[in-house]
Protein backbone atom coordinates (compact mmCIF):
# COMPACT_ATOMS: atom_id res chain seq x y z
CA UNK A 1 0.00 0.00 0.00
CA UNK A 2 2.77 2.35 0.80
CA UNK A 3 4.71 1.93 -2.47
CA UNK A 4 1.01 2.42 -3.94
CA UNK A 5 0.85 6.13 -2.59
CA UNK A 6 4.51 6.68 -2.98
CA UNK A 7 4.43 5.86 -6.84
CA UNK A 8 1.52 8.47 -7.08
CA UNK A 9 3.21 10.61 -4.71
CA UNK A 10 6.23 10.81 -7.19
CA UNK A 11 4.13 11.37 -10.22
CA UNK A 12 2.19 14.09 -8.80
CA UNK A 13 4.50 15.71 -6.92
CA UNK A 14 7.46 15.99 -9.47
CA UNK A 15 8.07 19.53 -10.63
CA UNK A 16 9.90 21.39 -13.45
CA UNK A 17 12.67 23.16 -12.20
CA UNK A 18 13.77 25.77 -13.85
CA UNK A 19 16.40 27.13 -11.25
CA UNK A 20 19.58 24.90 -9.82
CA UNK A 21 22.33 25.18 -7.43
CA UNK A 22 25.56 25.59 -8.46
CA UNK A 23 26.55 21.95 -7.97
CA UNK A 24 27.09 19.25 -9.62
CA UNK A 25 25.32 16.07 -10.18
CA UNK A 26 27.45 12.60 -9.80
CA UNK A 27 28.23 10.70 -12.74
CA UNK A 28 26.18 7.59 -10.91
CA UNK A 29 23.27 9.44 -10.79
CA UNK A 30 23.17 10.72 -14.40
CA UNK A 31 23.96 6.80 -15.07
CA UNK A 32 20.68 5.94 -13.15
CA UNK A 33 18.82 8.38 -14.88
CA UNK A 34 19.69 7.29 -18.30
CA UNK A 35 19.03 3.87 -16.55
CA UNK A 36 15.41 4.63 -15.89
CA UNK A 37 15.24 6.13 -19.67
CA UNK A 38 15.82 3.12 -20.91
CA UNK A 39 13.27 0.99 -19.08
CA UNK A 40 10.48 2.73 -20.94
CA UNK A 41 8.03 1.51 -23.82
CA UNK A 42 8.96 1.65 -27.24
CA UNK A 43 7.55 0.50 -30.28
CA UNK A 44 8.27 -3.17 -31.48
CA UNK A 45 10.68 -2.19 -28.34
CA UNK A 46 12.94 -0.52 -31.07
CA UNK A 47 14.57 1.54 -28.32
CA UNK A 48 15.00 4.79 -30.83
CA UNK A 49 16.83 6.90 -28.23
CA UNK A 50 20.46 8.12 -27.68
CA UNK A 51 21.10 10.14 -24.87
CA UNK A 52 23.84 13.13 -25.04
CA UNK A 53 25.27 13.93 -21.58
CA UNK A 54 26.65 17.82 -21.84
CA UNK A 55 28.58 18.27 -18.29
CA UNK A 56 31.49 20.59 -19.63
CA UNK A 57 31.09 24.10 -19.74
CA UNK A 58 33.18 24.74 -23.30
CA UNK A 59 30.18 22.61 -24.34
CA UNK A 60 27.26 24.08 -23.22
CA UNK A 61 28.22 27.69 -24.22
CA UNK A 62 29.14 26.68 -27.71
CA UNK A 63 25.97 25.07 -27.74
CA UNK A 64 23.72 27.82 -26.06
CA UNK A 65 25.63 30.05 -28.65
CA UNK A 66 25.02 28.48 -31.68
CA UNK A 67 21.16 27.63 -30.49
CA UNK A 68 21.12 31.11 -29.78
CA UNK A 69 21.47 32.21 -32.96
CA UNK A 70 19.22 30.01 -34.49
CA UNK A 71 16.55 31.60 -31.72
CA UNK A 72 17.47 35.02 -32.85
CA UNK A 73 16.63 34.66 -36.79
CA UNK A 74 13.57 33.08 -35.79
CA UNK A 75 12.79 35.87 -33.32
CA UNK A 76 13.59 38.53 -35.89
CA UNK A 77 11.36 36.40 -38.04
CA UNK A 78 8.67 37.13 -35.77
CA UNK A 79 8.72 40.61 -35.77
CA UNK A 80 10.05 41.30 -31.91
CA UNK A 81 12.34 44.11 -31.79
CA UNK A 82 16.24 43.56 -32.09
CA UNK A 83 16.33 44.84 -28.32
CA UNK A 84 13.45 42.54 -27.60
CA UNK A 85 15.24 39.21 -29.24
CA UNK A 86 18.85 40.02 -27.72
CA UNK A 87 17.08 40.31 -24.33
CA UNK A 88 15.03 36.50 -24.98
CA UNK A 89 18.35 35.01 -26.70
CA UNK A 90 20.84 35.86 -23.03
CA UNK A 91 18.42 34.97 -21.15
CA UNK A 92 18.24 31.61 -23.21
CA UNK A 93 22.18 31.53 -23.22
CA UNK A 94 22.16 32.27 -19.62
CA UNK A 95 19.69 29.67 -18.69
CA UNK A 96 21.26 26.81 -20.43
CA UNK A 97 25.14 27.65 -19.17
CA UNK A 98 23.82 27.60 -15.27
CA UNK A 99 22.31 24.35 -15.68
CA UNK A 100 24.40 21.90 -14.26
CA UNK A 101 23.81 19.06 -16.84
CA UNK A 102 22.12 19.19 -20.15
CA UNK A 103 20.60 16.04 -21.41
CA UNK A 104 20.10 15.81 -25.57
CA UNK A 105 17.67 13.18 -26.11
CA UNK A 106 17.63 12.16 -29.82
CA UNK A 107 15.74 9.59 -32.06
CA UNK A 108 17.13 7.09 -34.18
CA UNK A 109 14.62 5.47 -36.72
CA UNK A 110 17.14 3.19 -37.53
CA UNK A 111 15.43 -0.21 -35.77
CA UNK A 112 11.63 1.16 -36.80
CA UNK A 113 10.20 -0.43 -39.73
CA UNK A 114 10.00 0.80 -42.92
CA UNK A 115 7.79 1.54 -45.12
CA UNK A 116 7.10 2.11 -48.77
CA UNK A 117 3.88 4.67 -48.40
CA UNK A 118 4.14 7.88 -46.80
CA UNK A 119 0.75 7.43 -44.19
CA UNK A 120 2.47 4.40 -42.75
CA UNK A 121 6.13 5.74 -42.82
CA UNK A 122 4.64 8.93 -40.60
CA UNK A 123 2.98 7.06 -38.05
CA UNK A 124 6.06 5.03 -37.73
CA UNK A 125 7.68 8.18 -37.18
CA UNK A 126 5.62 9.27 -34.73
CA UNK A 127 5.87 6.07 -32.57
CA UNK A 128 9.06 6.67 -32.26
CA UNK A 129 8.77 10.06 -31.17
CA UNK A 130 5.97 9.13 -28.28
CA UNK A 131 8.81 6.35 -27.67
CA UNK A 132 11.35 8.74 -26.78
CA UNK A 133 8.62 10.77 -25.14
CA UNK A 134 8.36 7.87 -23.02
CA UNK A 135 12.00 7.84 -22.07
CA UNK A 136 12.33 11.30 -21.25
CA UNK A 137 9.22 11.54 -18.76
CA UNK A 138 10.91 8.06 -16.92
CA UNK A 139 14.04 9.84 -16.74
CA UNK A 140 11.90 13.42 -15.25
CA UNK A 141 10.38 11.05 -12.51
CA UNK A 142 14.19 9.21 -11.89
CA UNK A 143 15.62 12.80 -11.30
CA UNK A 144 12.96 14.06 -8.73
CA UNK A 145 13.50 10.72 -7.15
CA UNK A 146 17.29 11.61 -6.71
CA UNK A 147 16.30 15.23 -4.97
CA UNK A 148 17.31 16.32 -8.60
CA UNK A 149 15.01 19.05 -10.36
CA UNK A 150 14.83 19.19 -14.53
CA UNK A 151 13.25 20.52 -17.59
CA UNK A 152 12.31 19.39 -20.45
CA UNK A 153 12.99 21.89 -23.19
CA UNK A 154 12.06 22.09 -26.83
CA UNK A 155 14.13 24.31 -27.93
CA UNK A 156 16.55 21.80 -30.30
CA UNK A 157 13.36 21.21 -32.40
CA UNK A 158 13.89 24.71 -33.93
CA UNK A 159 17.41 24.18 -34.12
CA UNK A 160 18.28 20.33 -35.00
CA UNK A 161 21.06 21.32 -37.55
CA UNK A 162 22.77 23.69 -35.51
CA UNK A 163 22.34 20.71 -32.36
CA UNK A 164 23.68 18.19 -34.13
CA UNK A 165 26.92 20.23 -35.47
CA UNK A 166 27.87 21.31 -32.63
CA UNK A 167 27.82 17.87 -30.91
CA UNK A 168 28.80 15.88 -33.73
CA UNK A 169 25.30 13.62 -34.03
CA UNK A 170 25.10 11.49 -37.50
CA UNK A 171 22.89 12.36 -39.68
CA UNK A 172 20.42 9.89 -39.29
CA UNK A 173 19.83 10.96 -35.19
CA UNK A 174 17.78 13.86 -34.54
CA UNK A 175 18.05 16.26 -31.97
CA UNK A 176 14.28 15.70 -29.85
CA UNK A 177 14.78 17.69 -26.45
CA UNK A 178 17.30 19.37 -24.36
CA UNK A 179 16.09 18.51 -20.44
CA UNK A 180 17.87 20.93 -18.04
CA UNK A 181 19.16 18.92 -14.59
CA UNK A 182 20.65 20.41 -11.31
CA UNK A 183 19.88 20.32 -7.64
CA UNK A 184 16.85 22.39 -7.44
CA UNK A 185 17.27 26.18 -6.49
CA UNK A 186 12.98 26.61 -6.46
CA UNK A 187 9.83 25.17 -5.03
CA UNK A 188 7.57 25.57 -7.80
CA UNK A 189 3.84 25.50 -7.48
CA UNK A 190 2.19 22.87 -9.39
CA UNK A 191 0.50 24.19 -12.65
CA UNK A 192 -3.06 23.08 -12.31
CA UNK A 193 -4.36 20.63 -14.16
CA UNK A 194 -7.69 20.37 -16.26
CA UNK A 195 -10.32 18.46 -13.95
CA UNK A 196 -11.23 15.31 -15.07
CA UNK A 197 -14.13 15.58 -16.20
CA UNK A 198 -13.22 18.02 -18.84
CA UNK A 199 -10.62 16.10 -20.55
CA UNK A 200 -11.50 11.94 -19.89
CA UNK A 201 -14.97 10.13 -22.48
CA UNK A 202 -16.02 6.78 -21.19
CA UNK A 203 -17.03 4.67 -23.96
CA UNK A 204 -16.29 7.63 -26.92
CA UNK A 205 -16.67 11.13 -26.58
C1 LIG B 1 7.28 18.53 -24.99
C2 LIG B 1 7.55 19.51 -23.88
C3 LIG B 1 8.23 20.68 -24.17
C4 LIG B 1 8.51 21.60 -23.15
N1 LIG B 1 9.27 22.71 -23.46
C5 LIG B 1 9.59 23.58 -22.48
C6 LIG B 1 10.44 24.69 -22.78
O1 LIG B 1 10.89 24.86 -23.91
N2 LIG B 1 10.73 25.55 -21.77
C7 LIG B 1 10.26 25.37 -20.49
O2 LIG B 1 10.57 26.17 -19.62
N3 LIG B 1 9.46 24.31 -20.18
C8 LIG B 1 9.12 23.42 -21.14
N4 LIG B 1 8.33 22.32 -20.83
C9 LIG B 1 7.85 22.12 -19.44
C10 LIG B 1 6.39 22.49 -19.30
O3 LIG B 1 6.25 23.90 -19.36
C11 LIG B 1 5.83 21.92 -17.97
O4 LIG B 1 5.94 20.53 -18.00
C12 LIG B 1 4.38 22.33 -17.72
O5 LIG B 1 4.28 23.71 -17.53
C13 LIG B 1 3.80 21.63 -16.50
O6 LIG B 1 4.58 21.84 -15.35
P1 LIG B 1 5.16 20.61 -14.49
O7 LIG B 1 6.13 19.87 -15.37
O8 LIG B 1 5.84 21.22 -13.30
O9 LIG B 1 4.02 19.74 -14.10
C14 LIG B 1 8.05 21.38 -21.83
C15 LIG B 1 7.35 20.19 -21.55
C16 LIG B 1 7.11 19.27 -22.56
C17 LIG B 1 6.39 17.98 -22.23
Amino acid sequence: MEDIEYFYRVIENRRTVRKFKDKPVEKEVLLRLIKAAIWAPSAHNAQPWHFIIIRSREVKERLAISMGEKFREDLLANGFSKQECEKRVKTSIRRMISAPVLIIACLTMRDMDKYPDERRQKAEYVMAVQSVAAAIQNLLLAAYVEGLGACWRCAPLFAKKIVRKVLNIPEDVEPQALIEVGYPDEQPLPPPRKPIEEILHWEGW
